[in-house]
């Protein structure tokens, strides 16, 4: 195909307002332990940092997922725990315990950290998305991210996965300034580092507050929805017309006017979420984003069928992005992804 005559790059048209009978696709974790190239790739890194600051290996793991299943979009190879590492905490992943960081509990530990972030530290992610824009092919759209900045304090607090974050909502609970320096400090590193993916050549942003739905409503306005509105604020006026999508899972009913109270363009639905309601319920101009079940992706057959048949229902008439509502699971068959591929772009 000559330049200028390739398949027009769809994510970019819905995301500005267009409905399609077949949505753009991807899926959150894309890359990653379900894919057997990852496996073999992961190998050559001694440890899961190191691999996210290599940009070969990293540029190689963003593009594994496109070549196998030609998504409309690639997400950059990185994890959002690199800004905590920015800011000069600690960070390492134990294979099957998750992340572990050095935890902050105190005023003390709190002033270890730097005041701003560190970008040089993250050189590898800007040249790990220079090299996935020379190889991707021109209608896939290259999405940069980071974590906000609940979720990603809720980790720097506790030093690692909790289930229900306690350590950081008690934090912030009685350390209401201290917290809110960090939630700031978080917001400015954020934006800095964001305009810099973009600037190296990511098209679009996605905001994962994953931890968003354990916030009971006032915390949620004030941890939630005050910074991820300040970062999109931020980041518009230095990147003009960027495209954000906000990921607040387990948000329920925090969801309704979420985009239009933050200001981001798109909004990411969990799986917890009902698309009937969803559709009529959170945002009629809004973009939206999801809700597989991933669940229903690892058991196949008629519950994956038809759930996705449900949501295409739901959400086939308005500007949608197909995707999962969580993370693919490292027990999904390929074999499912690709028959999840060939139904939705069967238009059924
Ligand atoms: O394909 C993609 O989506 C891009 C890569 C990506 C990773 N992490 C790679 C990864 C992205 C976008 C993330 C985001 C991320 N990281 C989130 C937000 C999304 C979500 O899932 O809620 C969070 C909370 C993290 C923090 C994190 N990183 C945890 C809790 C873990 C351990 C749990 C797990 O899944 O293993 C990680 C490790 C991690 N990040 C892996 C991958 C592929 C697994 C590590 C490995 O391959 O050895």
């Amino acid at each position: 195909m000559v330049e200028g005559s390739y398949p027009p790059k769809k994510l970019l048209h819905t995301l500005m307002g267009e409905a399609m009978t077949v949505p753009p696709i991807w899926l959150m974790r894309q890359a990653g332990r379900y894919l057997p190239e990852y496996r073999a790739l992961r190998r050559e890194a001694a440890s899961f940092l190191e691999f996210c600051y290599s940009p070969k290996l990293a540029a190689e793991a963003t593009l594994q997922p496109i070549r196998r299943f030609g998504f409309d979009a690639a997400i950059l190879f990185s994890d959002i725990l690199v800004v905590p590492d920015a800011f000069g905490q600690k960070v390492s992943f134990e294979s099957g315990n998750g992340p572990r960081l050095e935890p902050i509990t105190n005023a003390a530990e709190f002033g270890r950290l730097r005041e701003s972030i560190d970008l040089d530290i993250l050189t590898p992610v800007f040249e790990t998305i220079v090299r996935v824009k020379e190889a991707l092919p021109s209608e896939v759209v290259l999405i940069g991210f980071c974590g906000a900045p609940w979720t990603v304090a809720s980790y720097m607090i506790a030093g690692q996965g909790t289930p229900d974050q306690a350590p950081a909502r008690l934090f912030a609970y009685r350390n209401r300034a201290l917290f809110q320096d960090l939630i700031d400090r978080l917001v400015a590193g954020s934006i800095d580092y964001l305009a810099k993916q973009i600037a190296a050549g990511a098209e679009v942003i996605q905001i994962f507050d994953s931890w968003a739905g354990v916030l009971p409503a006032d915390e949620f306005e004030r941890w939630c929805v005050q910074p991820i509105k300040a970062i999109i604020a931020g980041l518009q006026s230095r990147c003009h017309g960027v495209k954000i999508i906000a990921f607040p899972r387990g948000a329920g009913s925090h969801l309704e006017n979420f985009s239009a109270r933050t200001g981001a363009d798109a909004l990411g639905l969990d799986t917890s979420v009902d698309p009937a309601w969803a559709a009529t319920r959170v945002e009629t101009g809004a973009v939206l984003q999801g809700n597989l079940d991933p669940l229903a992706l690892v058991a196949g057959g008629k519950s994956l069928s038809e759930a996705t048949a449900k949501i295409m229902k739901e959400f086939g008439g308005r500007p949608y992005i197909f995707n999962l509502g969580h993370g693919i699971l490292p027990e999904t068959p390929i074999a499912h992804v690709e028959a999840l591929i060939a139904q939705l772009r069967a238009g059924t």
